[in-house]
């Protein structure tokens, strides 16, 4: 049972292989969000919620190709460095695949379920005591000398996984609206993301699949304390400069040296997109505006509606356009983020009248 033909796998004509190894990642919602629409005042807004993976997050589609490839490569260990949700894919993957783990994650910065997931799962989980980006360094260095073979999204093989949610998004609008949407709004880390759905959709203008005017704007959405990409983007830059200092409640995104950059930066260009900072605030009224809609996502997550949020209220994204935000991670990703942004349960007595009394005052 390799889930051949469903999911990721439904897409093996765009994939290096017919089948991965898999936990039936993929064919995730695209939710309808009416309240949301009305608010932001956009022509259509759907959320492709990657929250509802095997893991709880997009990781997953690059690992069932990742891992594939691995063991087509007899390598005896995996590494990543990681904010958490990578961790905790490869961890998964990997035990799937029979082969061992090994996860670099930035000391004291990593959500408390992505850390329970690499745990469980097996990987051995080495806590580096510095940023992400420091642990991305380190885990190079390992694979470059043949410690083990590296899974983050410098792998292309990850991103030729993730290419399927750009295909997802696609043929959900067509199916619904019976064209794409103008613009995909979606968090920026690594930029691996970007990169993939800008190769996806440049894989099908060369297949004449879709009309080169058709490609929907990559719309890129950094946290205030983790902006490298924006700050390229507003300058006009050709290459992203290093933050050696990041901070931000969405730690999935607190990353201060986004790798893909140098592919990511043109697919925002030539798509006609931007990149948007949002703060703290914003991402978290956001986690409560999605929320409300019944859909629970993690922080950095948030940040793509946050971040449309702000460019239609800039007048940079119309009125008239057809936008579909990607929402990375779920909820339960990070249960202290969330109920930090929730409401606080209320203490009562062990008697029904002293309920009632509570619940009338
Ligand atoms: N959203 C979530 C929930 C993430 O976990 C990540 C990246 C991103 C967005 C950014 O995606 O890199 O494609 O721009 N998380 C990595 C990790 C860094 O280690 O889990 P990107």
């Amino acid at each position: 049972d390799d889930f051949e033909g469903h999911g990721v796998w439904r897409y093996a004509d765009a994939l290096p292989f017919d089948s991965g190894v898999t936990i039936q990642e993929g064919a995730t919602p695209l939710y309808e969000v009416p309240s949301l629409e009305d608010d932001i005042g956009v022509e259509a807004l759907r959320i492709k919620h990657e929250g509802m993976n095997p893991t709880g997050s997009f990781k997953d589609r690059g690992m069932t190709v990742g891992v594939r490839v691995a063991t087509e490569l007899g390598v005896d260990r995996l590494a990543c460095a990681s904010t958490g949700n990578t961790s905790a894919a490869l961890a998964a993957y990997g035990s799937r695949g029979g082969i061992e783990t090994l996860v670099l994650l930035p000391a004291g910065k990593v959500a408390a379920g992505k850390i329970a997931q690499a745990s469980l799962h097996g990987a051995r989980i080495l806590e580096v005591d510095g940023n992400f980006d420091a642990c991305l360094d380190i885990v190079q260095e390992l694979a470059g000398q043949g410690e083990a073979y590296l899974l983050n999204s410098l792998n292309p093989f990850r991103l030729e996984g993730q290419k399927t949610i750009g295909l997802e998004i696609l043929e959900g609008f067509l199916a619904d609206y019976d064209t794409v949407p103008d613009r995909i709004v979606l968090p920026v880390g690594n930029a691996g993301n970007t990169s993939a759905l800008y190769k996806a959709f440049r894989e099908l203008v060369q297949a004449g699949e879709l009309a080169e005017g058709d490609v929907p704007k990559l719309t890129g959405v950094q946290a205030e304390g983790a902006a490298p990409m924006v700050e390229a983007i507003e300058n006009g830059a050709d290459e992203v400069m290093r933050w050696e200092e990041v901070e931000t409640r969405a730690t999935a995104i607190r990353i201060g040296n986004p790798v893909n950059a140098p592919k990511a930066l043109p697919g925002i260009r030539e798509t006609g997109g931007t990149a948007v900072a949002v703060s703290d605030e914003e991402i978290t009224e956001a986690q409560r505006d999605v929320a409300g809609e019944g859909i629970g996502v993690e922080p950095a997550s948030a940040a793509s509606i946050a971040g449309l949020r702000k460019l239609r209220r800039e007048g940079i994204v119309g009125d008239d356009e057809r936008v579909a935000c990607l929402t990375t991670g779920h909820l339960l990703k990070d249960p202290d983020a969330a109920a930090a942004a929730g409401a606080d349960p209320e203490s009562v007595p062990n008697d029904l009248d002293g309920v009632l009394e509570h619940l009338s005052e």
